[in-house]
């Protein structure tokens, strides 16, 4: 009878190790496969206010996920998620380039792939007015490359 206990209590620790390596092998999978950053925002979402993109002195703003581009036409919105494998672009200022961190594919301004593995531009998405007369972006309405919100 004696006996009996430590084996039980082997058998109950290394179910207990068991099951907490399934656990940690499962985040760690989830964690390799999932991109990294932010969790995605609403679809539909106000990305800025008028009055604070006119005093901005670089630009472009990035908000939630998404690049406010100014040029001499207005404004345009890129999604700021890698077409490779999902992760979020950085704007370099020196370059003046969107870097990829994963893999290191670079994107210009309008989007276009600079240097690779992604092969596909960042998605443009429409922009439009608010009732509230703030700017609203939707991640879900891809726009083509035309497309301003004149200011
Ligand atoms: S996820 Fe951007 S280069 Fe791979």
């Amino acid at each position: 009878m004696k006996a009996e206990f430590p084996r039980r209590l082997f058998l109950a620790f290394g179910a207990l190790l068991g099951g907490g390596s399934l656990y940690l092998l499962g985040r760690g999978l989830l964690t390799f496969f999932s991109a990294p950053g932010s969790p995605d925002p609403p679809s539909r979402f106000p990305v800025a206010d008028p009055a604070e993109l006119s005093r901005l002195k670089d630009p472009w703003k990035y908000h939630q996920g998404v690049w406010l581009i100014r040029d001499s036409r207005g404004w345009y919105a890129l999604l700021g998620r890698c077409t490779h494998l999902g992760c979020r672009p950085a704007l370099d200022p020196s370059s003046g380039l969107l870097v990829c961190p994963c893999h290191g594919s670079r994107f210009d301004l309008q989007g276009r792939v600079v240097k690779g593995p992604a092969e596909r531009p960042l998605p443009r998405l429409e922009l439009a007015r608010g009732s509230d007369r703030k700017i609203w972006v939707d991640t879900g309405k891809e726009t083509g490359a035309s497309f301003r919100l004149p200011l």
